[in-house]
């Protein structure tokens, strides 16, 4: 079990081409970087931002003017978020234009689409996090649209976004999906797409 393990972090043979760093541009790797870095200031953040739609915008004005370093934190977490958009993007595109969604990597293709589906949804219920006037209007438009869905479209509003008002979008719901099920969604999801890539055969041009 144990060499198995350590076989898979650092197997024996990989080819030169899989070492370049013209096939990957390293897009994955940042795309990893980007969310160790956003997981250790969002941890730093959870210390004085309070949930809630009258608390949310007001705590965000108290990190970025009061907190020690709080606006260099802020501006680290915001940033990192939107260069993760950027490289799972690029990271996107790289896949295709080397047709590595093909089989063998196909199951790790359809992980992939899971991973973009939780960076844009994380990204999004951190806007709404900001409590501005912006971000109630964003989570208003967001409930609209999933109370559409015949049926469930109420219970789904109101499961993934709490009350928003009209002025503020951070509500304790929203705040537990984005500090807590989704990022740890995303981790679990992230340390199988790794595993697979090594299942698969390695990063190698098919
Ligand atoms: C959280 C987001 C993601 C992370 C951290 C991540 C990370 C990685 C890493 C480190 C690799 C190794 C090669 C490289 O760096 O390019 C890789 C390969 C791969 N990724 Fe991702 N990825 C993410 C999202 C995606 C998305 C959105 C897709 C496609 C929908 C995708 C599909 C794949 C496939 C098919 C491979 C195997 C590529 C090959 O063997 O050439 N990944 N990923």
């Amino acid at each position: 079990m144990k060499d198995n393990f350590v076989n898979h972090l650092r197997p024996r043979f990989i080819s030169d081409r899989a070492l370049s760093v013209y096939y990957t541009f390293c897009l994955g790797g940042l795309s990893f970087l980007a969310f160790l870095m956003l997981g250790i200031t969002g941890i730093l953040l959870m210390f004085h931002y309070q949930p809630g739609t009258s608390s949310g915008f007001s705590s965000v004005l108290t990190i970025g003017s009061v907190i020690p370093y709080g606006s260099v934190i802020r501006n680290l977490h915001y940033w990192s978020a939107q260069l993760m958009v950027v490289t799972v993007n690029l990271h996107m595109v790289r896949v295709v234009w080397t047709h590595s969604y093909k089989p063998p990597k196909q199951l790790n293709w359809l992980v992939g689409v899971g991973l973009l589906v939780l960076v844009l949804v994380l990204d999004f219920t951190g806007y709404l996090l900001i409590g501005s006037q912006e971000s109630g209007a964003a989570a208003t438009v967001a409930a609209n649209l999933l109370k559409q869905i015949p049926g469930l479209g109420t219970a789904l509003a109101q499961i993934a976004l709490g009350e928003p008002t009209a002025l503020s979008g951070s509500t304790l719901i929203v705040y537990v999906w984005h500090c807590v099920a989704l990022p740890l969604a995303a981790f679990w999801l992230q340390l199988y797409h790794f595993w697979r890539i090594r299942r698969d055969g390695g990063v190698r041009p098919l």
